[in-house]
């Protein structure tokens, strides 16, 4: 379609957003037209509002996001009731805005996503009413979204990258490796037993009290450590990486979490300052001294001086844990032909995701394997709208999990990805070869 420039006199050939543009003023639906598809995507599995209109080229037309990390920093947590009831005040708002900004009319999408698992069964639940009552107003079709194949495939909106690909998604909630074989295929290679990197990297900035701290007060508990690590050195203490022997593609932090914990209290300990509480008089009656009656040890809230140097040795011993764990997936992936010999692609994504010693890490081991490791710009590693309308995009192309009735939809809490062949990736019991990491 050419369009006349009237000023000009001539002819031009329109950008696609133009030409849309122009054929909404006339009331035409190019949604059907010309196969344009628009998504508008929704996020609530936890404790970000977020909502965004995504085409199918992958032009982030409008987006919005409301985040409650700073009450839930003072709560010490997120206490979902307070999740839900913030989602609640949000959520109408965060779509609204994210369609007016787009410019795209409800009427014109093609349909919408929404996050309906894994997630906090509260805030999981909000998204999902609100979606399904304005599905049902518009009369658009609905595609249900879990939140990890989400991040996994969020790369794909950046960059050309084909499947099969290799994905480890680190956050607040989840921790795994997958391989990725298509939109919706996925064969789990490991997974944290207990808790996700991002959640002993919060609790063990609640144990520092980090919030507290001035440079820091106001971001996760991740950024605070990566933060505050690069003011320490990160073999001040010696945090051994856990689960050593298992040769498999599994994660722990939970042991790391409580030998950390058992550090700050006997830092706090020695730190102690000593009270001048009373003068007394000691064996000796002719003596009088004053001396130190009352040990109260470091106050809660107080930033222990060794904070940075704990914050840099948790961090380096969370990456190396990480790094090899991925360094085993990628060798098994080989070892399979499950990935290509050279140039395989490594995609790492989730909150946890945004740092960079870690990602530092993860580059010594894609360059040991000759692969290629790519990471989604800190925005679109944390939670966000625009992955789940892509997420959409994505489904809406392979034509995969459209529904027309959305009788019968609920949101589930827990949910894995794909098939676990974790067991398997045991079994085979790879030697990883030990790596210099200089980072
Ligand atoms: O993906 P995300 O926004 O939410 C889910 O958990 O799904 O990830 C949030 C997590 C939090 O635990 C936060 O502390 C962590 O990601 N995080 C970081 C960094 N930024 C956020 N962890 C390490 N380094 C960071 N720079
Ligand atoms: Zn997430």
């Amino acid at each position: 379609m050419l369009m006349l420039n009237k000023a000009a006199g001539v002819f031009y050939k329109p950008s696609r957003r133009k030409t849309y543009e122009f054929l909404r003023s006339f009331n035409f639906h190019p949604g059907q037209l010309f196969l344009h598809k628009l998504v508008l995507g929704i996020e609530t599995s936890c404790d970000d509002t977020a909502a965004a209109v995504v085409d199918e080229t992958g032009n982030v037309l409008g987006e919005a996001i409301h985040s409650q990390t700073e009450v839930h920093l003072k709560t010490g947590g997120i206490v979902p009731p307070v999740a839900q009831q913030l989602h609640r005040e949000n959520i109408q708002r965060i779509v609204q805005e994210a369609l007016s900004t787009s410019k795209v009319s409800p009427s014109e999408l093609s349909a919408i996503a929404t996050t309906v698992k894994p997630g906090l069964a509260l805030s999981l639940g909000v998204g999902l009413s609100f979606s399904l009552q304005l599905v049902d107003q518009l009369k658009k079709p609905f595609i249900p979204i879990h939140h990890m194949e989400a991040h996994a495939l969020t790369i794909r909106l950046l960059n050309k990258v084909e499947f099969p690909f290799l994905v480890l998604l680190i956050s607040g909630g989840h921790c795994l490796l997958a391989l990725v074989r298509g939109v919706s295929d996925f064969l789990l290679l490991g997974k944290s037993l207990d808790i996700a990197p991002g959640d002993m990297l919060d609790k063990v900035a609640r144990r520092l009290s980090l919030v507290k701290h001035p440079e820091c007060s106001t971001m996760s508990g991740g950024k605070a450590i990566e933060h505050l690590a690069k003011q320490g050195h990160k073999l001040h203490f010696d945090f051994k990486p856990p689960m050593q022997r298992a040769k498999n593609c599994d994660f722990s932090f939970t042991g790391l979490q409580h030998v950390i914990d058992k550090i700050i209290t006997q830092k706090e300990k020695e730190e102690g300052i000593f009270l001048i509480g009373r003068v007394g008089k000691i064996s000796n009656p002719g003596l009088c001294l004053k001396i130190p009656v009352c040990f109260a040890g470091i106050q809660k809230g107080q930033i222990l001086s060794s904070a940075a140097h704990i914050a840099a040795a948790v961090q380096h011993t969370t990456a190396c844990h990480i790094a090899k764990r991925t360094h085993r997936a990628i060798l098994f992936c080989k070892q399979r032909d499950l990935l290509p010999q050279s140039k395989a692609v490594l995609v790492v994504s989730g909150g946890v995701a945004s740092n960079l010693y870690i990602r530092k890490a993860l580059e010594i081991v894609t360059n040991a394997t000759q692969c290629t490791l790519l990471c989604p710009p800190p925005r679109l590693c944390t939670d966000n709208g625009i992955m789940i309308a892509w997420n959409g995009i994505e489904r809406l192309r392979a034509g995969l999990g459209i529904l027309y009735n959305t009788e019968g939809v609920r949101y589930e809490p827990k949910c894995p990805l794909g098939v676990d062949i974790s067991k398997e990736v045991g079994e085979a019991a790879i030697k990883v070869p030990p790596l210099k990491m200089k980072i």
